[in-house]
């Protein structure tokens, strides 16, 4: 595998651990920006490694592999949270430059330490207990009301990891595998939101506007930027709690705060924050299209402390719709039908294998009708999904 190579004139080399969508995305903005990327690889075949000149194949839990990785690079970033803290202790402990650090990413690697400082810091939560006993779970429930939320603490992804649960026994095999799970109670939200910001290790931040996110299973199906009919009042105090959390917690890079909308007994609207994540989001994929700088772009920008780019909007609406993979495995045939069929789509597929339910791309369609658009999209993902033939 080719080591990387940086651009003549004194350009960085940014290292990726994770080659999967989120790292395959960064590599149009670095072209761009004449920055060298390099992937730290689950396989010859993974999702950046296709279009990554340096790939090499490594395990990010093999400290031996990540030292030998982050040596060539002059910063490291993530593509998911999964680094074990004695990995990144080891990066630090090398002189590596590690963004974001170890400190502030353990906040988007485990929900109990996120709880706890973001309580601390008077952030809006759901409430929550850390529970060790079944008895525990069962007082949190008669406390705050069944059903409530468990969630492990750590490796969630795409709903997995959380469950909705009426008793105590429903978690008794994750307290016995993992020895301490997040409770929380079972929030009415009227909707997701998300917050994404981008801060940079000399301070600097920028926010995009607050989104709309949509979840069908646990999984986000469509993203409406920016969310409509948001009161623009809750919109300045999320985006001012985004920026808070990421300068509280020294966050450097892409910072996406998952949201719930909640109406107060007295109809005003609140919110409360689900979760963090110091990375590119799936929220942020509109704003690859939709925005004067995309977050791919943003998460290179801060993580070097390049002066970031503008997150303001290109056009009244952008939507975004996952495609998820269906039972069909031949997609081109059906990505050359929508190219043809809506010039104006931004098709983004991720050279994964279609299997059911995962995420393979994602759609982006911009413009003034918000209601066409919609509809535009998520007939694009439905007709690459399969679940549509006309
Ligand atoms: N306390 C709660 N009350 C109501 N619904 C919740 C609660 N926590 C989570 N959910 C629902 O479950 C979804 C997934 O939860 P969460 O974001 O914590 O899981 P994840 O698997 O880490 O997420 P992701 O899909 O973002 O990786 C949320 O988007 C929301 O729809
Ligand atoms: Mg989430």
């Amino acid at each position: 595998m080719a080591d990387p190579r940086p651009a003549p004139g004194g350009f960085p080399i940014v290292g990726i651990i994770g080659g999967g969508q989120l790292a395959r995305m960064c590599a149009g903005p670095a072209a761009e920006l004449a920055i060298t990327l390099s992937v730290l690889a689950e396989s010859p075949y993974a999702a950046a490694a296709q279009v990554i000149v340096s790939a090499p194949v490594g395990d990010h839990t093999d400290v031996e592999a990540v030292l030998a990785f982050a040596k060539q690079c002059d910063v490291v970033t993530f593509d998911h949270e999964h680094v074990p803290a004695d990995v990144l202790a080891a990066l630090v402990a090398q002189g590596t430059a590690v963004r974001p650090s170890p400190e502030a990413l353990v906040f988007a690697q485990d929900k109990l330490a996120m709880r706890e400082r973001l309580t601390a810091l008077g952030i809006p939560c759901p409430r929550w207990a850390r529970a060790t006993t079944a008895e525990e779970v069962t007082a949190f429930g008669e406390d705050v009301g069944w059903p409530v939320v468990a969630k492990t603490p750590r490796g969630g992804y795409d709903g997995k990891g959380v469950r909705v649960v009426g008793s105590a026994a429903e978690v008794a095999d994750w307290l016995a595998e993992l020895g301490e799970i997040l409770l929380e109670a079972c929030v009415d939200f009227t909707r997701e939101l998300a917050v994404l910001l981008a801060r940079s290790p000399s301070g600097q931040a920028a926010a995009y506007p607050v989104v709309e996110t949509v979840q069908t299973d646990g999984i986000c199906t469509e993203v409406l930027a920016p969310a409509p009919d948001l009161d623009p009042e809750l919109a300045a105090r999320a985006t001012e709690a985004g920026l808070r959390i990421a300068a509280d917690l020294g966050v450097t890079g892409v910072l996406a705060v998952e949201l719930f909308e909640v109406r107060n007994l007295d109809g005003t609207v609140g919110f409360v924050v689900n979760e963090l994540a110091m990375r590119p989001h799936n929220s942020g994929h509109w704003s690859m299209d939709g925005a004067v700088t995309g977050q791919f772009e943003q998460h290179l920008r801060a993580v070097l402390d390049l002066p970031l780019g503008s997150p303001r909007p290109r056009a009244d609406w952008t939507v975004m719709a996952n495609v998820l993979g269906g039972d069909y495995p031949e997609l081109y045939p059906a990505y050359r039908h929508l190219l043809a069929r809506d010039p104006e789509l931004r098709v983004h597929l991720y050279g994964k294998e279609v299997r059911p339910g995962r995420k393979i791309g994602h759609v982006n369609v911009t413009g003034a009708d918000l209601a066409d658009l919609r509809e535009r999209a998520g007939h694009a993902a439905d007709y690459l999904q399969g679940v549509v033939t006309e």
